[in-house]
């Protein structure tokens, strides 16, 4: 059951954090790995995964590397639309729209164009897995650019999955709560609230989340598309007895 052997899986993002623990996931079962990113690590050059630099808002390189991903060694079979920043643009009355673009750029564009080219380089019955987050739902209050590219993901998510369940390529979203990667570190904000907001009090490590991506990587989901697999320690799931008991002593 659940077997990952031998598919393909390109995963944008793979440098670094959810992405790189995905390849080092992959590779470790048996699948062939290619990662897209602005850039290497140090870390990703150290597995097999053939890595293609791209930037995945821009529609030319994201477009090539996928093409080339195909030539390579075949098409692919599971896509995973997971490079992602998050940057706090401040309140709306002095926000700094500079930053609301560069947001909505890679989370938004680049998810866009994930969809818009990928399918066309993957084999029928194939799955993309979207990484979405749980700020689409419950935010913090500086994050407005953020958690609407994620609410964004999350609709393209499912207007996918409707374009392409006629070639059996299933569309779904994993969305994490706080993961602790170089995007959210130990002692960070969000880290530290995981603590007392979430039901299972503590932030996630990345070995916390990569089964649900295997989980829907694999064909044995072949019935669940166009959804969300919330992944974020009850975060979403309401009100704390530690919040709870924070506010009421
Ligand atoms: N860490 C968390 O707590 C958390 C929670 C919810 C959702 N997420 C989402 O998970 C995904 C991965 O986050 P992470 O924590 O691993 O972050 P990370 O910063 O560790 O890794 C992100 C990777 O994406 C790459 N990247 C950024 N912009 C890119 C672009 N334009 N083109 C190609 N690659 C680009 C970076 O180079 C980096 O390797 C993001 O979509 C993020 O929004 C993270």
């Amino acid at each position: 059951m659940f077997e990952v052997k031998g598919k393909r899986v390109l995963i944008t993002g793979g440098a670094s954090g959810i992405g790189l623990a995905l390849v080092k996931h992959f590779l470790a079962e048996g699948a062939c790995v290619i990662a897209v990113d602005l850039h290497g690590s140090d870390a990703l050059t150290e597995t097999d995964a053939e890595l293609f630099t791209a930037d995945v808002s821009d529609e030319t390189e994201l477009s090539v590397a996928l093409e080339r991903a195909a030539e390579s060694g075949g098409k692919l079979d599971v896509v995973i639309n997971n490079a992602g920043i998050a940057l706090p643009e401040g309140r709306f009355e002095d926000a700094d729209l500079s930053i609301l673009e560069k947001v909505f750029n890679v989370n938004v564009k680049g998810v866009y164009l994930g969809l818009k080219y990928a399918p066309r380089y993957m084999n029928d019955g194939g799955s993309i897995i979207n990484t979405g987050s749980a700020a689409a739902h419950i935010t913090m209050p500086e994050y407005t650019s953020y958690s609407v590219s994620k609410s964004g993901v999350l609709a393209m998510t499912r207007t996918a999955s409707l374009q392409l369940g006629s070639r059996g390529i299933r569309v779904n979203a994993v969305s994490p709560g706080t993961v602790l990667t170089p995007m959210e570190s130990v002692d960070g904000p969000e880290a530290r609230i995981s603590v007392q907001a979430t039901a299972l009090e503590r932030p996630a490590n990345t070995d916390d989340i990569v089964g649900v991506y295997h989980f829907l990587a694999a064909d044995e989901s072949r019935y669940i598309t166009g959804s969300e697999i919330r992944v974020d320690g009850g975060w979403v799931a309401g009100m704390t007895y530690k919040t709870m008991d924070k506010v009421l002593s």
